[in-house]
């Protein structure tokens, strides 16, 4: 409730016209939901260049400000195995730099049933055997988190998620990741190994004690069902635990809540496949601009753009954060 509550706070502030328009209702039916519907129908009949206009793409960030006003923010446990190729890649080359037989240390939180964390760990020890990966698995619900541990999926696992949580994988893949019995799939030890999964709160102020310093830290598509208040705060709780030289993946958050602390805090965005990491979820770029989580074009006639759209920064020394 509180973070609705600071949504409506936010917008308000913003957009009081829009916000009061929103939340209209006429005989029990939202003239703002209509009006959007209305859009995308005739949205999915414009021809491309129609839809690259500045007019039109100023349109649709306008339209995108209705969607959010309108809507109720909530909790999603919704996740994929290799959800986003691009961002993988990047942790696969940055893990690339470690010397030979080190250890790294990764945090992954809201993991959800675990998907993203046995991916992260398919893709580094594929890459480097030679590497100890030890990694904090961390969420906020108790029962997704004893559900991530089993690490076993079963065509009924998309009832939880929302859809086919192995869509994203090719036969080889499927065959590599999992041990397989009938259709329960369940995840090879050699990916289970090193976790710990802990039940925890992302905006803890003793996040960083309870994980200790961390390589690289992951936040992805979770701060966008908070308010953007409540998101500031979180984002500048999530980078305290990455070591000074480290990486923050932050992805699925409001972008100008991200560019903010980003620019305030000085992180350095990393330029390695910035287009390719934001375009690599298409669940959320292909939501645009109807829903709240949906993610706008990347625009690189921004001067902002590489901080804007950067899922991954090099995170400095703890005094700049
Ligand atoms: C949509 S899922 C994202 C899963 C995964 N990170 C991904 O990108 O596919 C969001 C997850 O974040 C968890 N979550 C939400 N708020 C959290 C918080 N404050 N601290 C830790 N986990 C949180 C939820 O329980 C849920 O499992």
């Amino acid at each position: 409730m509180r973070s609705e509550n600071f949504i409506v706070i936010n917008s308000e502030v913003s957009h009081p016209i829009l916000a009061k328009a929103a939340r209209l209702q006429v005989l029990g039916k939202s003239p703002a939901g209509f009006y959007l519907r209305l859009n995308k129908r005739i949205w999915e009949h414009l021809p491309s260049r129609v839809r690259d206009l500045h007019s039109v793409r100023s349109y649709e960030a306008w339209l995108h400000t209705l969607a959010c006003l309108s809507a109720k923010r909530q909790q999603f446990f919704g996740t994929f195995f290799l959800r986003n190729r691009p961002a993988l890649e990047l942790m696969r080359r940055l893990a690339g730099q470690k010397p030979h037989g080190s250890t790294l240390r990764i945090a992954v939180l809201g993991c959800s049933i675990g998907a993203e964390v046995y991916s992260i760990l398919w893709t580094i020890r594929s890459a480097r055997p030679d590497l100890k990966v030890i990694l904090e698995a961390v969420d906020i619900s108790k029962d997704i988190l004893s559900f991530a541990e089993k690490g076993i999926y079963t065509p009924d696992t998309s009832e939880l998620v929302g859809a086919s949580i192995f869509e994203r994988l090719t036969k080889a893949e499927m065959v590599e990741m999992f041990d397989w019995e009938g259709d329960r799939a369940k995840v090879k030890s050699w990916l289970r190994e090193g976790i710990t999964w802990r039940l925890g709160d992302a905006t803890d102020p003793e996040l960083v004690e309870i994980l200790g310093p961390q390589d690289i830290v992951v936040a992805s598509n979770f701060l966008c069902h908070m308010s953007r208040a409540d998101a500031e705060k979180c984002l500048r709780n999530v980078v305290q635990p990455v070591s000074p030289g480290g990486y923050l993946f932050v992805s699925g958050i409001d972008l100008d809540v991200r560019t903010k602390v980003a620019l305030d805090l000085g992180w350095e965005p990393v330029r390695e496949l910035i287009a390719e990491i934001h375009d690599g979820d298409r669940s959320l770029r292909a939501d645009w601009p109807w829903a709240w989580w949906g993610l706008e074009p990347l625009n690189r006639k921004r001067h902002d753009w590489q901080t804007r759209y950067a899922a991954a920064f090099r995170i400095g020394s703890p005094e700049r954060r």
